[in-house]
């Protein structure tokens, strides 16, 4: 279901006491990691690892064994596990090919897993788990993560022991209203998820992205974007 996402053993050391717990790291789906990244941005994850989660750095720019050869290797296998897209953009397709599985760059994810989307948002509401679709695709759990904001934006969510939501642990603190200031409207902050970040393009009204936001726009639909903003807009 929604892609191979996984678990990896690593250890959490406590800021004030110094105690170390071991945990469960929920490893989000790769299947579909150029769906939100693309090349220079996965690249760059793979070379340098992602500090303080059990993904370490591969690159030897980033002390790992790997050279560059080895991590264009690494990069074109993973496009090679890549799901099909659906809705692919006429010509498209021969841009993005890999040993005759032929992808494109526009395309969203293919339909069983919009439909396992939708379920998971569904289910999350039926259950009560979430007051709305926003709060739902926040913190989504299919592919262990690889959909939600809550992997990146909420302390602890990635090993089962979530502190206070969206205030902020790889990626920024989104609570207090500071985030909505950083976006001249609502509609600025759609086409932000939708693109996501990239290397030292300004975003917002003041942002200067690090290429390290995902961008939601080929896997989420309109009205799940425009929900979640909503309510990262109540945070
Ligand atoms: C892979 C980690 C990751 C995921 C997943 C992620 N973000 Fe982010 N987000 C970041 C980082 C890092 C930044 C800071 C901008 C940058 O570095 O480019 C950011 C920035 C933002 C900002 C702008 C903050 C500001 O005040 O400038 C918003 C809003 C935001 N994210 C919302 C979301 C939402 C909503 C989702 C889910 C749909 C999400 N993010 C998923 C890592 C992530």
């Amino acid at each position: 279901m929604g892609g191979v996402g996984g678990e990896a053993p690593f250890t959490v050391t406590d800021k004030l006491t110094g105690e170390i717990t071991a945990v469960n790291w929920k490893a989000p789906a790769i299947n579909t990691i150029y769906y939100r990244f693309d090349e220079s941005e996965v690249r760059f994850i793979l070379n340098y690892g992602r500090p303080f989660s059990p993904m370490s750095p591969w690159g030897l720019v980033g002390g790992g064994p790997m050279n560059s050869q080895q991590i264009d290797n690494v990069l074109e296998y993973l496009k090679s596990i890549q799901l099909p897209r659906d809705n692919c953009g006429a010509g498209e397709v021969e841009a993005f090919s890999f040993y005759g599985q032929e992808l494109c760059q526009s395309g969203s994810v293919p339909e069983n897993i919009a439909s396992d989307i939708a379920a998971s948002i569904d289910g999350a509401i039926a259950s009560g788990e979430a007051a709305s679709v926003g709060e739902a695709v926040f913190n989504l759990e299919l592919g262990s993560g690889a959909y939600s904001c809550a992997r990146c934006h909420t302390q602890g969510w990635s090993y089962g022991n979530p502190g206070q939501t969206g205030q902020g642990a790889y990626g920024w603190n989104l609570t207090g209203g500071a985030t909505n200031s950083h976006f001249n409207n609502e509609a600025d902050m759609v086409a932000f998820l939708k693109n996501g970040s990239e290397f030292g393009k300004v975003y917002g009204n003041q942002g200067q992205g690090s290429g390290r936001m995902p961008g939601f726009g080929a896997m989420l639909t309109d009205e799940q974007i425009e929900a979640v903003v909503e309510y990262v807009r109540s945070l």
